[in-house]
């Protein structure tokens, strides 16, 4: 997309370099993400208005450091370094780099020497999150110190006359109470960007992207009922009508009364139809005797993409296919850390047969989950529906270990809707950040009544979460629960008894399979 400022942040391998990216957008520019290794070539060709450096795991002094390979601090914009960022520039530059008595990590005070620029605004002993090894020891020649702490002794310098900037602490974490003043500092006023970059303003763009791409064709959009996929499509049909085909498919694997939701959504408050596909005796049929999680997820792409054929097939003008690839896939793909290893593939469709030949029309390449959401609230999709809990692709499948039937997906659906009903009555369902019922393989014993009951295993699992990666198990008050477990088990035939699930990610992965 046509982005006439952005700021570049090359990244040097910190776990915080998304979360740089994330506050400038904050402060209303865009900002892009790009390892350190691009060409000075490709770099220039992005016209940034600003570049920063991120922090990173190496000592500028090992042999493996990572360097880019051509001058940055001679392109004529400004730099920013942030920790290891900070270091390359002494490094480079003629400052001095040591190992710091001790580890620093935590949150520390920043005593402000300079506030005309970089700490404009920003109070003169302010918190910040530190994490590093290595620290400065001498000011690079034509530098100053602007800012210092108790351990380090020169936490931030300024080269005016080239536009060079550099901090120890990371303004980008959450601890730095005023960290976004001071990202805004350096793109808004060192830079020079104007503030507009937001939700409003992105879809203007995309809209107008959109239509150049597709011109008078038209866009297939499968609907799985996320949030990525129907911000998509609402923003697709705003740009060009009704040339674009929706379409559900229902795999029998959805949650309770689901499907209807989808397409009732699309209808009342978008004037949009989508085309219901009724694909669960294809899916049950592929799933059948199949009990190995990674084969029920290559079961269920498949069954997708069949039934998609058929469908798409049907809008034979269409030449296009909307798909709502997030900005992380984006930079995972090309990151300095490479893709991370393989837990669970996490993919719903494993690619398009060949002969179906749709070029993707792929709106969020450079959103962030958190955008997306702020422009599907600005496109008016209501706020129960943007803020609901994650669901994978592969549905209920992957909350019934063992063979899935129908006799127990029509229990799990049962169960799960009363602990989501009753977490949203106690008005919990905003703490947690995914929360489900799991149907386990195991038979149990119980009573009611006089009789004997022997039946299956309810799971409980809630978690909290930033991004999915990591997880805690929510303490989810114990009233709330005895409510759930009562109700589930006198109201739902087939469960006679309920756990609740305490393991937090790692070592757990959040869902059970
Ligand atoms: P795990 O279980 O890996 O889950 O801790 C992290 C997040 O990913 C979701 N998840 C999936 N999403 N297809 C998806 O689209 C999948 O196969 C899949 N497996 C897990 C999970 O619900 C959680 O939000």
């Amino acid at each position: 997309m046509h982005h006439a400022e952005r700021i570049i942040i090359l990244d040097f391998g910190s776990q915080f370099t998304q979360l740089i990216a994330r506050k400038i957008r904050e402060a209303g520019v865009y900002a892009e993400i790009h390892p350190y290794s691009i060409s000075r070539d490709a770099l220039v060709a992005l016209s940034p208005k600003g570049i920063v450096l991120s922090g990173g795991p190496s000592s500028v002094y090992a042999a493996d450091a990572p360097i880019p390979s051509f001058d940055v601090f001679a392109l004529g914009v400004p730099v920013l370094g942030i920790c290891y960022g900070l270091q390359l520039i002494a490094h480079t530059l003629g400052g001095a780099v040591d190992k710091a008595a001790r580890r620093e990590f935590g949150r520390a005070f920043v005593h402000v020497d300079d506030a005309t620029d970089l700490f404009h605004g920003i109070s003169p002993s302010t918190q910040v999150w530190m994490s590093h090894g290595d620290h400065l020891t001498a000011v690079p020649p034509g530098f100053d110190r602007i800012a210092h702490t108790e351990n380090a002794p020169i936490c931030a310098i300024r080269n005016k006359e080239r536009g060079i900037w550099g901090v120890q602490f990371h303004p980008e974490v959450h601890h730095s109470t005023e960290g976004v003043r001071l990202l805004r500092n350096f793109v808004v006023d060192i830079c020079g960007c104007s503030p507009t970059w937001n939700a409003e303003s992105f879809i203007d763009a995309a809209i107008r992207d959109i239509q150049t791409t597709v011109g008078d064709g038209s866009v297939i959009c499968a609907l799985s009922g996320g949030v990525d996929s129907t911000v998509a499509a609402v923003l697709i049909h705003k740009a060009i009508g009704n040339r674009v085909h929706c379409i559900h498919v229902d795999s029998g694997l959805m949650r309770k009364g689901e499907s209807a939701m989808i397409i009732e959504l699309f209808r009342q408050h978008f004037d949009m139809t989508v085309d219901l596909v009724h694909g669960q005796d294809l899916f049950m049929s592929k799933l059948a005797g199949v009990t190995d999680p990674e084969k029920k997820r290559k079961a269920i792409g498949n069954a997708f993409i069949e039934l998609f054929d058929v469908e798409a097939a049907k809008f034979s003008d269409a030449g296009f296919l909307a798909q709502g690839t997030l900005y992380p896939d984006v930079i995972e793909s090309s990151s300095v850390k490479g893709p991370s290893a393989t837990i669970k593939t996490h993919h719903n469709v494993g690619g398009l047969p060949d002969h179906m030949k749709l070029r993707l029309v792929e709106p969020f390449r450079e959103l962030f989950k958190d955008e997306v959401r702020a422009v599907g609230r600005q496109l008016g999709i209501p706020d129960w529906f943007i803020d609901r809990h994650p669901f994978p692709g592969p549905g209920l499948a992957i909350r019934i270990p063992g063979e899935i039937t129908k006799e127990k997906l029509d229990i799990l659906r049962d169960a799960d809707e009363i602990y989501i009903d009753e977490i949203r009555s106690a008005g919990l369902y905003n703490e947690i950040w995914q929360a489900f019922a799991v149907l386990l393989p195991v038979r149990t014993v119980g009573v009611m009544g006089d009789e004997r009951t022997y039946e299956h295993v309810c799971g409980l699992r809630a978690v909290t979460s930033t991004d999915g990666m990591t997880a805690d198990w929510y303490h989810m008050p114990y009233d709330v629960l005895a409510r759930i477990s009562n109700r589930i088990i006198n109201e739902v035939r087939g469960i006679n008894r309920v756990v609740y699930d305490i393991s937090s990610k790692p070592p757990a992965t959040i869902e059970w399979e």
